[in-house]
């Protein structure tokens, strides 16, 4: 049965509702209790296959921002920022019900995994290979305005647009870096740290790339002008 007035879409579904978003598709990309190993198999499907929407329409927002800085628009460049955070967001909050899983159910889910790993993550993947060509696009905006980013840091003021770019851009990298924290105690707290991964990767080799950065010269930027203060006061 379908509401309201008459349907115009073609395809399957009941309404245009339906036909349009695709839900016939989309409920059945999730198995059904009769093909269960444990029911929590559900949680854990939805909570990843929402994340890699999310991080689908990241790198589509991603892409078309470079698309911008290419064409010499920082400006458009700029809005498209608030919506590569929260896609960022909406997958680390999600961590929150992994934790639903009880350790020993969690072994039970394991078992339908198979070898498949969030090393293999298409979403994740995909923003890897484009977030460092945001950082080319970002130096060559600094070649062309002709400053160091130490004086764009100095004189923010004056390069405003610039230094709105420069923090847009470090906070991409410290959610990613988040996600990556909180995604690390999840793992502890489901499988341990003492063991290996789905594809024989130790836990801890998953706790050293915590550390990574995409931006880090926008990290190391902060101290240089720490010690710059510092030379600086000593002057006086
Ligand atoms: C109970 C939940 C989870 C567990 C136990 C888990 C476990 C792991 C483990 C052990 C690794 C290391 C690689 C391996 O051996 O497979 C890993 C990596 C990874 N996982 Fe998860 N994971 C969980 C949830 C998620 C979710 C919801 C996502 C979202 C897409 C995700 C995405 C990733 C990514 C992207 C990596 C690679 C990280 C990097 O390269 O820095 N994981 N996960």
């Amino acid at each position: 049965m379908s509401y309201g007035p008459d349907q115009i879409l073609e395809g399957a579904g009941e309404s245009d509702y339906e036909r349009y978003i695709r839900t016939p598709e989309l409920l059945s990309l999730q198995k059904g209790p009769g093909e269960w190993l444990h029911r929590d198999e559900l949680l854990f499907t939805v909570v990843h296959q929402t994340s890699e929407l999310w991080l689908k329409l990241a790198t589509s927002e991603v892409s078309q921002t470079l698309d911008y800085l290419e064409k010499g628009n920082p400006k458009m460049a700029l809005r498209l920022f608030p919506r590569i955070l929260l896609c960022i967001s909406y997958c680390h909050d999600p961590l929150d019900m992994l934790e639903q899983m009880s350790p020993w159910d969690y072994q039970q889910v394991r078992r339908a995994l198979g070898h498949g790993s969030g090393f293999d993550s298409p979403g994740f993947n995909s923003l890897r290979k484009l977030l460092p060509l945001l950082w080319e696009q970002f130096e060559k905006s600094l070649a062309n305005e002709g400053v160091t980013l130490l004086e764009l840091f100095l004189h923010h003021e004056e390069h405003d647009e610039l230094y709105r770019l420069a923090e847009a851009l470090l906070e991409v990298d410290e959610r990613m870096y988040l996600w990556r924290i909180r995604h690390f105690k999840v793992v502890e707290r489901s499988i341990g740290a003492k063991v290996s991964g789905t594809q024989g990767t130790p836990v801890e080799v998953l706790g050293r790339l915590n550390a990574f950065l995409f931006f880090p010269e926008l990290w190391e930027i902060r101290t240089t002008i720490t010690n710059h203060a510092i030379a600086e006061e000593g002057e006086n």
